[in-house]
């Protein structure tokens, strides 16, 4: 064989994956279409559960997360301007680590370098063969010339456009799918955070969220028609919307400046059963997406990446298959919990196009529910934490 495992993809699912592989001796080769500076232009998400944060410690790529990362004792939402408190340590005993998915992937970049992990990046036309052989094998096009790899196992961690999925057959997979009639405007901006924690605001105008990367850096977002495109927000607009959407007491101190990156992203939910078709395994968003308004995407692939390396560990190292026969439903147990929990956030926080006068009602009475009732602040607080492993 000429790996153990080939891991095709290289954003964090595929390099923690590798990370801890590595770690307990196993090797590995990741296979990424792009190059490395574009997988690194990519602005994604900012909240750590504390299960991710013990990750990423125990993959020995914690370091500068806990040196330059912001502890975060709880978050707020808001019904116009009623601002509802969820304490997530008072409420559940745990926190939440403010630290981007962008430096996340460049400390992973930096430790699969230091462990001389080979990862080719600029891979065309991957094939994943095999599945159901002693061994499994993956082609690929590099500079024009096709090569190939044989492995024990094959790990998909190639995103939801990637190969791994389509490789299982159309009619052996179920997909569940929910397109939400909106997407969200995003950008990126060297000022300072309105408020101390994150502001998921709900309001007649539409949801907006007020995130940070550090005291100088804010992610700020609108909820837009799937029409708009990012041309037609100057930063002005997109400033004046955002501030009219935040309750007036955020709205007094908002500080505003040009965005250094700006981009719409659609919200979708999508799951695909089984993660496993023979040798090959889906991890992260290979195999499910959720809406970012409970920041759960990089979470579930860092639980994916748990369950599964635990699996190959065993299977590899003392022949015992019993964690990669249970990989798929002990993954799709928690994935299916947080998809809810994101569907729910959803719908509590967006205003739908055409809908009815009962479903802001409904919205306002969510948040008044949470505002005046501790069990249901916990429950969120228990979900927004992060579920157990
Ligand atoms: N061959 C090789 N690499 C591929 C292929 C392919 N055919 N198709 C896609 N890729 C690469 C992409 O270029 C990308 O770098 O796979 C990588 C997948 O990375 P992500 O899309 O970031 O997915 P994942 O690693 O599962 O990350 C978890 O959860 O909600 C999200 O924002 C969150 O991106 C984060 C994700
Ligand atoms: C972000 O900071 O980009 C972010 C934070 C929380 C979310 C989604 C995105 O729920």
């Amino acid at each position: 064989m000429d790996t153990q495992v080939v891991i095709i993809g290289g954003g964090p699912s595929g390099l923690l994956l590798s990370q801890l592989l590595n770690r307990e001796g196993i090797a590995t080769v990741i296979l990424e279409r792009s190059s490395r500076a574009h997988v690194l232009s990519r602005i994604r998400a900012g909240i750590l559960e504390w299960g991710s944060v013990e990750m990423l410690r125990e993959a020995g790529v914690g370091a500068r997360m806990d040196r330059e990362g912001f502890v975060h004792d709880g978050t707020y939402l808001t019904d116009e301007d009623q601002m509802v408190h969820i304490d997530f340590h008072a409420l559940t005993g745990k926190r939440v680590m403010v630290y981007g998915q962008t430096e996340v992937t460049q400390d992973l970049y930096r430790a699969q370098d230091a462990m001389g992990t080979t990862i080719v990046h600029g891979v065309e036309d991957v094939r994943i063969l095999d599945l159901d052989g002693a061994q499994a094998s993956v082609e690929y096009v590099l500079n024009g010339e096709r090569k190939r790899l044989s492995c024990a196992y094959v790990a998909g961690c190639d995103g939801f456009h990637g190969v791994s999925r389509k490789t299982i057959p159309e009619d052996r997979r179920r997909e569940f799918e929910r397109v939400y009639p909106f997407g969200w405007l995003g950008i990126l901006s060297h000022t300072p955070p309105v408020s101390d924690e994150l502001i998921y605001a709900n309001s007649p105008r539409g949801f907006a969220l007020a995130s940070m990367r550090n005291a100088n850096l804010v992610r700020c977002y609108v909820q837009v028609p799937l029409s708009d495109k990012v041309e037609d927000w100057s930063d002005a607009r997109f400033w004046d919307e955002f501030s009219r959407r935040l309750p007036a007491q955020a709205a007094e101190r908002l500080v505003t400046g040009p965005s250094i990156e700006k981009s719409i992203a659609p919200l979708r939910s999508f799951v695909s059963e089984p993660l496993r078709w023979g040798r090959l395994f889906l991890v992260g968003d290979a195999a499910h997406i959720v809406p970012p308004t409970g920041a759960k995407g990089l979470n579930l692939a860092v639980s994916d990446v748990f369950y599964l390396h635990q699996a190959l560990s065993a299977a590899l190292k003392a022949g015992d298959e019993t964690g990669i026969d249970g990989y798929s439903g002990r993954a799709l147990n928690r994935i299916w919990k947080a998809m809810r929990f994101s569907w729910q956030m959803t719908t509590m926080l967006h205003r739908f196009d055409g809908e009815d006068s009962f479903a802001a009602q409904m919205r306002r009475a969510s948040l008044r529910h949470l505002a005046e009732s501790e069990t249901a602040r916990r429950d969120l607080a228990e979900n927004y934490v992060g579920l157990p492993y």
